[in-house]
């Protein structure tokens, strides 16, 4: 890049706002708000696009949140890329990036946080699938108790959630389904889940594979295309899901779990129904992944 080119892309990156207090957030009210994590991707990007294309003002928060990773898990490590984050929000079309600090966000600590976050009444589909609530028993906790505060803070009337987390998003759409009125208006938007070449579904925790872990991790979206193949035959669940802990173990993949469940509860079924889902966690060498997609019967 020349000087000149360097000059115009500065420019071009200051009309993107970056605010780390949530007083600052205050003339962006009833924006769009796209919560992330960052270490951003193309998955994250096709949020970030799809609420600018809705026509709000899009604010993407990066925060890494303390209060929804466990003891032993992979909060100081995860990865931290603001740099990049930042160019990604601003190509995608962003009005602001929201990064708030750990103390801001937390202002008792993040001990007296994760008290908090343990006495927060869920939504029942945040503990009964056990699923994701059953390996990360806490993460739900946390996982509210950060969004319902960006909400409070953004007063968002939109909201980005990718169905690649599938737990997650029914948990903050039933959170705002009970909470009408602490957030008024706001509606939740589902974004379907983009994928590498491969099929494996767009992760910050990719990074984390080693290039012969990437084969195998293929595993998932196989097992997934399984289930979807079962469906469409007509299969039984039991031998569905059997299935697809084969495949799974097949790709030296270890099963947290492999099911087929209902869209909305996320509770076990009998028989295949539309937009029923299935869901999977596995394991490649410590490396935890997560996936799933929809599989109507025929
Ligand atoms: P993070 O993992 O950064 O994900 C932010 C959003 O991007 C989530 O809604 C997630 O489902 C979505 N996303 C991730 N990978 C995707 C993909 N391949 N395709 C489409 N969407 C994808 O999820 C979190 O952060 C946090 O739990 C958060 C909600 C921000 C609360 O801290």
């Amino acid at each position: 890049m020349n000087g000149g080119q360097e000059r115009i892309k500065g420019e071009y990156l200051r009309h993107m706002q970056i605010i780390e207090h949530a007083e600052s957030l205050a003339p962006l009210h009833a924006c769009a708000l796209v919560p992330t994590m960052g270490a951003l991707h193309a998955g994250h990007a096709s949020l970030i696009q799809r609420a600018v294309s809705d026509g709000r003002p899009v604010v993407v928060s990066l925060f890494v949140n303390p209060t929804q990773f466990a003891v032993g898990e992979d909060f100081s490590k995860y990865p931290r890329t603001l740099e990049a984050d930042r160019e990604l929000c601003q190509t995608a079309g962003a009005a602001a990036i929201f990064i708030p600090s750990v103390q801001a966000m937390y202002p008792r600590g993040v001990e007296a946080a994760n008290a908090e976050a343990a006495t927060l009444q869920l939504p029942l589909v945040a503990t009964q699938p056990k699923l994701e609530d059953a390996q990360r028993p806490t993460h739900f906790c946390g996982v509210c108790q950060v969004v319902a505060k960006l909400f409070d803070m953004c007063q968002p009337a939109a909201a980005y959630f990718g169905e690649k987390d599938f737990q997650q998003l029914r948990v903050i759409q039933d959170m705002v389904r009970r909470e009408g009125a602490r957030w008024k208006e706001l509606v939740v938007h589902a974004c379907p889940t983009i994928r590498e070449n491969d099929g494996l579904a767009m992760s910050s925790r990719n990074r984390y594979l080693q290039a012969n872990q990437r084969t195998n991790a293929q595993g998932l979206s196989r097992a997934l295309m399984f289930a979807q193949e079962s469906a469409r035959a007509g299969m039984d669940i039991v031998a569905a899901e059997n299935e697809m802990r084969r495949v799974l173990t097949q790709h030296q993949l270890e099963v947290d779990y492999a099911v087929i469940r209902a869209p909305e509860t996320l509770l076990p079924i009998e028989k295949f129904q539309p937009g029923s889902r299935a869901l999977i966690a596995a394991r490649l060498e410590g490396v935890r992944l997560i996936d799933n997609a929809s599989c109507s019967g025929a």
